[in-house]
């Protein structure tokens, strides 16, 4: 598939077909991963693949699962929300299963140092910057591949805890959850605000 072709497919997608990814078309797209740039030449990152259903419940146990008392409010604002709104509509109540349900749980993790918890400049946060070089490199592969992937931010304790669970180095940080499957034919539509290049585009000055 051309590059632009599998930039423009790529969406997050939040429900799968209850089909297995093939170990070697995982593997291509964790190599594509590493080939993202890395800002001091060593690539410190490391990949913990989740595929049992026993140890995804494990992994996926610190997410909260109570939204269960706002999902009246969810189904309203589908129908009245933003399209922001409607999104977080779609997304919230996927948060475990479209982790649960998907091939596999893909876990990138990143050598973390000093700086990144407490930055003084935006050059503090290089090693989360190259991590997320990585996971786009992995979110198109599998957009060429005719695969999805979904993503959810660990919050408060929930990465550290993660990241015991699976035994990674204290060092260690697990910057997303992704999810990498077969995207489901009955997926919700989530809108997005569409922009031009132009809109966004500032010659010589702001
Ligand atoms: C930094 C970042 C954090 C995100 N956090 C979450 C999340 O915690 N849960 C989730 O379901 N989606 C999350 N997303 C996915 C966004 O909701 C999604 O990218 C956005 O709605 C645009 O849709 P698209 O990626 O399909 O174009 C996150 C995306 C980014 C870049």
């Amino acid at each position: 598939m051309d590059l632009y072709e599998a930039i423009y497919k790529r969406k997050i997608v939040r429900d799968f077909k209850e089909q297995i990814v093939p170990d070697d078309i995982l593997e291509k797209i964790i190599n594509a991963g590493i080939q993202a740039p890395t800002h001091d030449h060593l690539r410190n990152w490391e990949f913990v693949i989740i595929q049992d259903k026993k140890d995804k419940e494990k992994v996926l146990q610190f997410i909260k699962k109570g939204v269960e008392p706002q999902l009246e409010i969810l189904k309203q604002i589908l129908v009245d929300g933003t399209l922001q709104q409607k999104m977080y509509a779609i997304a919230m109540p996927r948060q475990y299963s479209m982790l649960y349900n998907a091939s596999h749980i893909i876990l990138p993790f990143f050598k973390s140092n000093s700086g990144v918890m407490n930055p003084t400049s935006v050059s503090s946060l290089n090693p989360i910057s190259s991590i997320w070089c990585v996971i786009e490199n992995i979110f198109l592969a599998a957009s060429a591949e005719g695969l999805a992937c979904s993503m959810r931010i660990p919050v408060g304790e929930e990465g550290l805890n993660v990241a015991k669970t699976v035994k990674a180095p204290e060092d260690y940080l697990l910057p997303c959850y992704i999810g990498l499957g077969y995207p489901a034919d009955n997926k919700p539509f989530v809108g997005q605000i569409e922009y031009t290049a132009q809109q966004k585009m500032h010659w010589g000055k702001w």
